[in-house]
């Protein structure tokens, strides 16, 4: 059997930096399921589908190749061989991505595939119903929280680092209106599962990040 971390939280709560940390910690393959979702939106957008159109969307799932590969200690995420780590990060993407990720069928194929990787790997997995739906049986779960207004100050330092200028007060508004989708949602809303430690990243700079976490698993793995 594999051992399982679950990670979730809202966006920009610390939950990719995190699972990098832990991953590297233990040596676990670490999935970021929000590529994965995020993956599928580039594709809708790529084939101009309607975000309306919920069957040619799930028809575009089901004939998708979807991999993450750990690239020099990131995850990148790669649609039908392609590497497109960078493109789905983009505000097109982040505009459409809890529309397409709030679709049941969408969900099936991605949450197969997830415990598919599960099958041979230990792994730290992170989104939104990894503890909830994915692995309701993970060893671990973790339940990360910040306030909106700390996780968008997060994505936008994120994106400039990246190239990426996108407005402060245009992130905190994405922020809000997907925590918002992402948590009324009829199938696997985002909520703490009932047997999670949650964790308060308000304040943290990475380097507390490694610190904290490193000694909070440390503690959790002994009880394991
Ligand atoms: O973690 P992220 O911001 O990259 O996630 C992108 C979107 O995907 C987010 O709005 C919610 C959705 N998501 C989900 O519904 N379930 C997951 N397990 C991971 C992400």
């Amino acid at each position: 059997m594999s051992f399982i971390i679950a990670i979730d939280g809202p966006a920009g709560s610390g939950k990719g930096t995190i699972a990098s940390f832990i991953a590297e910690k233990l040596g676990f393959l670490n999935v970021d399921t929000g590529a994965m979702y995020r993956s599928v939106t580039l594709a809708v957008l790529r084939n101009n589908i309607d975000m309306n159109d919920k069957e040619k969307i799930i028809e575009l799932a089901k004939t998708l190749q979807i991999d993450l590969k750990n690239i020099d200690g990131s995850i990148h995420a790669f649609l039908n061989g392609e590497d497109v780590s960078n493109e789905i990060r983009t505000p097109k993407v982040n505009a459409s991505v809890s529309i397409v990720a709030a679709i049941k069928e969408v969900r099936e194929i991605m949450v197969e595939h997830q415990r598919a990787l599960a099958k041979d790997h230990d792994i730290v997995m992170e989104g939104r119903d990894i503890g909830t739906v994915v692995f309701p049986n993970a060893n671990i779960k973790l339940y990360l929280e910040a306030s909106a207004e700390e996780r968008a100050q997060r994505r936008y330092k994120q994106n400039l680092e990246k190239g990426l200028e996108v407005p402060y007060e245009e992130v905190l508004e994405s922020i809000k209106n997907r925590d918002k989708i992402d948590s009324t949602r009829a199938d696997s809303p985002l909520r703490v599962p009932e047997d999670a430690v949650i964790v308060d990243t308000n304040g943290w700079l990475p380097e507390d990040a490694r610190k904290n976490i490193y000694k909070l698993i440390d503690d959790l793995m002994g009880e394991n």
